[in-house]
């Protein structure tokens, strides 16, 4: 029997995790803009109503129905509390957590209350009224539902913190700019929000919210945090923590995302066969139950990553024409 389909909304340019998808199964993919790469890669593509509109799950149901969907995944932060709804009502299989954490980890500071409640380590944080000059600085000014690095400046002293909070036209929070390597773990969670693998890795440089070099890593204390933070959250389908590890503050949670993270090859090259998250969520859709295996991987790849594209022809249709070849030039 073949596995069901899966549908992966708001694909954007996140052209490798549809293409890994089309390989084990039918994928269809919902994004408003036809100038979104990543749906090329997909077998269907549709064009479904904002996510603010009524008609959004509706669509998506029918996209289900008419395909036989076993999981629905979001590409970005937008609309992961809408399909965690929709799932609470029973009305699409998707893989998110329950909606009062889709909402809390869509804002960055309701994020910080809910790590310091579940004893997680989060760094100093506190909104706009506080009393600023009270405060250790550098503080980062962060949009509260930030994402790609949008909108973040770092303040060295009060005056600072003012102009930028003043700057940034969306609600904001003061964050303490942790210092040291910033590392992301990428996990995947089952249906019961078990925790099934946490693969660390180093972030060299990000560009545009993706991670665009890093190297995987065994830390067993990433390991650990990530696991826990996954399951004290309970965590449904792919999730990325950002951390620091500050040399006087110790680790601090920044980012908690839960959806692919901005760097999918690196768990990809770091599972072990048969276990990468797409082939999990394959498997889990088709109803089978996959046993934790938190620190199976392995370390040591590095990833550099670089842009491609596509050619479409007046009526927006991939041409196929390639002007440059992929992959490294073979040894002659
Ligand atoms: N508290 C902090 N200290 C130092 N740098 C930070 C801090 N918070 C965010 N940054 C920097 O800004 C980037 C984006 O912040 P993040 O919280 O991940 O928001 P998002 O990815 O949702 O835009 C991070 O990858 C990091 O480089
Ligand atoms: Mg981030």
């Amino acid at each position: 029997m073949s596995p069901p389909a899966v549908l992966l909304t708001g694909a954007g340019k996140r052209y490798d995790i549809v293409s890994c998808f089309a390989r084990l199964t039918t994928t269809v993919v919902a994004d408003p803009s036809p100038l979104a790469p990543a749906q090329y890669a997909a077998h269907v593509r549709a064009s479904v109503p904002l996510i603010e509109d009524t008609g959004y799950v509706p669509a998506l149901e029918e996209l289900c129905a008419e395909h036989g969907v076993g999981a629905v995944l979001p590409l970005t932060d937008l609309d992961i509390e809408v399909l965690a709804r929709a799932r609470e009502d029973g009305r699409l299989p998707a893989l998110v957590p329950a909606a009062e954490i889709a909402r809390a980890t869509y804002d960055k500071y309701e994020t910080h209350l809910l790590l310091e409640r579940l004893g997680l380590p989060s760094p100093p944080t506190v909104l706009p009224q506080a009393e600023l000059e009270q405060l250790a600085y550098p503080v980062m000014v962060k949009p509260r539902r930030g994402s790609g690095a949008r909108s973040i400046h770092l303040a060295h002293d009060v005056a600072q913190a003012r102009f930028f909070l003043d700057y940034v036209p969306e609600p904001t929070m003061l964050q303490r700019a942790m210092n040291g390597p910033e590392l992301s773990i990428d996990c995947l969670g089952d249906l019961d929000g078990r925790c099934l693998n946490a693969i660390p890795r180093t972030m060299l440089e990000s560009r545009g919210g993706e991670s665009i070099k890093g190297e995987v890593i065994r830390d067993d204390e990433l390991i650990e945090l990530a696991r826990r933070t996954m399951e004290a959250l309970g965590v449904r389908g792919p999730a990325t923590i950002q951390v620091f590890r500050d040399p006087d503050i110790g680790l601090g949670i920044t980012d908690v995302n839960t959806r692919f993270g901005g760097a999918f090859p690196a768990p990809a090259y770091a599972a072990l066969p048969g276990c990468s998250y797409p082939e999990l969520i394959v498997r889990m859709a088709g109803g089978e139950r996959i046993e934790p295996h938190v620190g199976e991987f392995q370390a040591g790849m590095s990833f550099t990553r670089y842009y491609w594209q596509l050619e479409l022809d007046e009526r927006m249709r991939p041409t196929g024409r390639e002007i440059v070849e992929g992959g490294p030039l073979r040894p002659r």
